[in-house]
């Protein structure tokens, strides 16, 4: 080949697996263009290489020997790289990004020489043009219904700040933001370590305060209230004042109140007829509220209106179970596997009360994800009806539960504390277990009220609080079953 003089064709004709011919042109043994036959009178399709064997266009042409595409091949492999129309190596002068694409897959060099990969299709799903996204609501308007299975890329090259794309087969110009490239480049932003990093570490040390004067009106007193729950799942709002229903401002200056078959608020307080067990004297082991929910309460605030001094006992206690459901994966995997799989029963079945509710819900204690990572965890002894197992899972069942429950009453990480007057304890009730010991009232009031706010709801506003205070953060797996 290196005899051939400068733009010499070199054309070989051979056959494929399908008994079909190609012509190979090569030009100075640097260039290629193969043009394939389908078989169906001559029509084919061509594709045009550079030297490094990367695509540089795909199309379909009306006969093997089509001269426009000749003249395009030509043309492409005569002309400077970075200024060829159908390159795939342009360069952002602004920047310095650099593109580079074949058939199936779009690379972007950043500036600070990281490296992202996008699939031809994903590319097309993710189509930032006016027919595919509606401007203001950022609502998908592309027509799905109407798509192959999958993409080839055809042209892809820098204007301004997007990348423009044409793709094969489907007559659409379509631009994506490079901004939005960087943010969404999944292969990396898939890869398990970097989903670790939303596990959060055990609560060592106190329980972290906040006044709740700062957070009325402080966004940056906001943002430190919801970095500590997002962290610890867990903190104490100082200094509430001991009036009917203040409990919601606490709640409110995160997300709206999560209304539940207890009400909008409830009063936690010793009664004669009682509709649940904490409204009474005994003690309350570790559970989640409201597990018989498909989605149970996200946040919950106890605030603490009246605890008489001759009240004895009624210490709140908390305990971080995600940190317990994976000691347990660590000692007794066979017996974590079996809370991984087996449903549980949780339920409320009560007909005398004002509103009668039939509630049952079947989910395993323990939920994970595509990577084995902990998503979820549902635990509320409290509420357990019976357990509906294949006969084979009964006994396992059992002695995997009864070794979490022994985990959870070793741990060292339990925290207990005796909520005073003006005190607002706030927890995320899917992370988080809660309980207390029995008390005496001695003639005594000990008078809680309480509420819920959603979890998705206060992940959405931790994540704004960061963005718009200037702290950007990774939101920690708050135990709604998000996958990432
Ligand atoms: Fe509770
Ligand atoms: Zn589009």
């Amino acid at each position: 080949m290196a005899s051939l003089g400068k733009n010499t064709l070199l054309v070989v004709r051979s056959l494929n697996d399908k008994g079909h011919r190609i012509l190979r042109h090569t030009l100075q043994g640097k260039w290629a263009v193969t043009i394939e036959a389908t078989g169906k009178g001559e029509r084919g399709y061509a594709t045009g290489c550079d030297p490094f064997g990367h695509q540089r266009f795909k199309s379909t042409c009306g006969s093997l020997n089509h001269t426009s595409i000749r003249n395009k091949y030509v043309k492409a492999s005569t002309e400077p790289m970075e200024q060829t129309a159908g390159n795939n190596l342009i360069r952002n002068n602004a920047k310095n990004d650099l593109l580079h694409w074949t058939e199936k897959t779009l690379t972007v060099s950043w500036a600070d020489g990281q490296q992202d990969s996008y699939n031809a299709t994903w590319l097309r799903y993710n189509c930032h043009c006016p027919l595919c996204k509606q401007e203001h609501s950022g609502q998908r308007l592309l027509d799905i219904w109407s798509l192959p299975p999958a993409f080839s890329l055809q042209s892809a090259r820098i204007q301004g700040e997007d990348v423009c794309l044409e793709w094969e087969g489907n007559d659409h110009k379509g631009r994506i933001p490079l901004s939005f490239l960087q943010e969404y480049n999944y292969a990396v932003k898939t890869a398990k370590d970097v989903t670790d990093q939303r596990i959060s570490s055990a609560l060592k040390g106190d329980i972290k305060e906040v006044d709740y004067f700062d957070i009325m009106d402080n966004r940056d007193a906001q943002w430190q209230y919801l970095k500590n729950l997002n962290e610890d799942g867990i903190c104490l709002v100082k200094n509430v004042p001991t009036v009917d229903k203040t409990v919601k401002k606490v709640a409110e200056v995160i997300a709206p109140i999560q209304g539940t078959i207890y009400g909008e608020t409830f009063d936690v307080v010793t009664t004669d007829k009682p509709i649940n067990a904490a409204y009474s004297t005994v003690g309350l082991q570790y559970h989640m509220d409201l597990v018989y929910y498909e989605s149970p309460p996200g946040l919950q605030f106890l605030h603490c209106l009246r605890n008489d001094p001759c009240v004895k006992g009624g210490e709140s206690i908390f305990l971080d179970i995600f940190h317990i459901a994976e000691e347990m994966r660590q000692l007794y995997p066979e017996k974590f596997e079996v809370l991984c799989r087996v449903p549980a029963t949780f339920q409320k079945i009560h007909y005398e009360r004002e509103r009668p509710v039939h509630m049952v819900y079947q989910r395993p204690h323990i939920i994970l994800n595509h990577n084995d990572q902990i998503t979820g965890v549902h635990w509320s002894p409290q509420f357990e009806g019976p357990l509906m197992a294949q006969p084979g899972d009964v006994e396992p069942y059992y002695d995997a539960y009864n070794t979490l429950t022994r985990l959870m009453t070793q741990s060292h990480a339990q925290k207990m504390m005796k909520l005073q007057p003006g005190d607002c304890i706030v927890f995320n009730n899917r992370r988080v277990l809660h309980g207390r010991q029995p008390f005496e009232d001695n003639g005594g009031v000990r008078h809680l009220q309480g509420t819920y706010v959603n979890i998705d709801e206060f992940l959405s506003q931790y994540i704004v609080l960061c963005n718009i205070t200037g702290n950007p953060d990774i939101a920690k797996r708050v135990g709604n079953q998000c996958f990432s």
